[in-house]
């Protein structure tokens, strides 16, 4: 028997049943599912509902519940709907007649909305810590990658030669965006809806405002009816974790690059690599390429969840229980993903004397010819017509670059030696720019970035671990792996 059963004649047809039961997803809201009823068990007692000893019974059976969950014992009834039901259930199992008293002035709409905020919130937390471990990697790598430079490119043809770490640290400037929109998010997701009941509030004298501060909430709805339908917050999730999936996506697709033989940039560590099950050969890049696929994925959820929203009345409507398996999943999908790069970059061999031969090429210093005439008065534009013109005449009569600059009265020796190997990277100066000069700066400024993410995680991680009902939290972001070394070693 479901737990409305009362207005009913008959029980659900099996196929009602298999179309809406939830609870195979849904039970991983169970912790979260826990702290709300425990919230409002205190809530309760506050609007003289419950006594203490009764409260104090049910949340005793409520902490055995979460024992079971935790211990993987949970027995789900096939009369389960959802994990909603589920807990209620068992409560009325363990306390009888009290714990029929669990869902006073409560709706599963409002209980529902609560328990997807409050994981949310320690999720969205928790994969941003490990967007952090990963921009530790790329910081690590980018230190340790000294003068190497590559080409840098644009239309995917060579451009200008850049410093290997300076393009790594462009993912990790990417990331620290990401960072940035996960806590944002949390920050106005951090509403608690326990107190709306289905979706006008309540008779009893029930206090919102308790509640909200029990979980840790920073604050309670404003309205009833938002409170109950608003799912903001899983298609902004959806979007910041998509995005990010972007980003993996696209440092993904660029490993795929130089792995290859053509690029040969660098060799995957064999942990971070898989094999063909025909070809002896191989060393695929599998994990880049998962990185990149699930982007499609990612962006997926998004539009979904969007789509559900688009046109839905006011105010609870079941179409909204679409809303967990592409949230659960984007957020298990991006944790992984990240943990596999923060590996692979971790361990990936770089072929710095293939990259600088790419980047040696005769027309890496094209626009410092240019910006060598500009410097001794042409306009710009004539400058690089000058240089587009000695470019042309090269590729054309099979002359040596260098020849034509030596021979040419305005550039001479000087302009020659601005197609030494190595020469224009050092030559990018300008603040943020891709030589060594700027990096050091950059270094810093990515250091301390990291610092106040990291903090700014750990303050809003002790939040939710000081909540009175507490049931959950994210591990704290670990410790800096040697920020100190890295800041003094760009
Ligand atoms: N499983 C439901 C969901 O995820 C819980 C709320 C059900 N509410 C209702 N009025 N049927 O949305």
């Amino acid at each position: 028997m479901t737990l409305w059963q009362g207005r009913f004649a008959e029980g659900m047809a099996d196929e009602v049943a298999e179309l809406s039961v939830s609870v195979s997803f849904d039970k991983e809201l169970a912790v979260d599912d826990i702290a709300g009823s425990k919230a409002h068990v205190r809530g309760l007692v506050k609007a003289g509902i419950l006594t203490d000893e009764e409260a104090s019974s049910l949340i005793d059976a409520l902490a055995q519940i979460a024992g079971e969950f935790a211990a993987g014992v949970f027995a789900f009834a096939p009369t389960d709907e959802d994990i909603h039901t589920a807990v209620e259930r068992r409560c009325i199992e363990l306390c009888g007649d009290l714990g029929a008293k669990l869902h006073t002035g409560r709706s599963r709409n409002d209980q529902v909305a609560t328990d997807l905020r409050l994981w949310s919130r320690r999720s969205l937390l928790d994969v941003a810590g490990v967007v952090v471990a990963l921009q530790e990697v790329l910081l690590r790598r980018a230190t340790e990658a000294g003068d190497a430079y590559l080409p840098g490119y644009t239309h995917l043809q060579r451009a200008q030669p850049v410093l290997l770490a300076h393009h790594l640290l462009a993912h990790g400037w990417a990331l620290a965006r990401d960072v940035d929109r996960l806590v944002s998010t949390v920050e106005r997701l951090d509403v608690s809806p326990l107190g709306a009941g289905a979706l006008a509030g309540s008779s009893l004298p029930l206090d919102p405002d308790f509640v909200a501060e029990q979980l840790g909430f920073a604050s309670r709805f404003d309205n009833s009816l938002d409170a109950v339908s608003d799912r903001d917050f899983v298609a902004e999730a959806l979007f910041d974790l998509a995005l990010l999936g972007v980003h993996l996506s696209r440092m993904g697709e660029e490993i795929v690059l130089w792995s290859s033989e053509e690029w040969g940039f660098c060799t995957l560590a064999d942990q971070y690599a898989t094999g063909s099950s025909m070809l002896p050969q191989k060393k695929n890049p599998d994990v880049a390429e998962l990185a990149r696929g699930k982007a499609g994925r990612l962006v997926g959820h998004l539009t979904g969840m969007l789509t559900t929203l688009k046109g839905l009345p006011l105010a609870y409507n079941r179409d909204l229980q679409e809303d967990k398996e592409p949230l659960f999943d984007a957020v298990a999908q991006v944790r992984a993903t990240l943990r596999a790069l923060a590996g692979l970059y971790a361990t990936v061999e770089w072929h710095q004397e293939r990259m600088q031969a790419a980047a040696d090429g005769p027309t890496s210093a094209a626009v410092d010819l240019a910006e060598l005439l500009v410097a001794r008065g042409t306009p710009f534009r004539q400058a690089h017509a000058l240089v587009a013109g000695l470019v042309r005449e090269s590729t054309a009569r099979h002359v040596p670059l260098v020849e034509l600059v030596q021979a040419h009265p305005d550039l001479g020796d000087a302009g020659a030696q601005l197609l030494e190997p190595g020469v224009p990277v050092v030559r990018r100066t300008t603040p943020g720019g891709a030589g060594p000069v700027p990096l050091t700066e950059q270094v810093e400024r990515f250091v301390r970035r990291l610092d106040v993410d990291r903090s700014r995680l750990a303050i809003r991680v002790q939040t939710l671990r000081a909540a009175p009902v507490a049931d959950a939290a994210p591990a704290a972001p670990a410790a800096p792996a040697g920020p100190a070394g890295a800041a003094s070693s760009g």
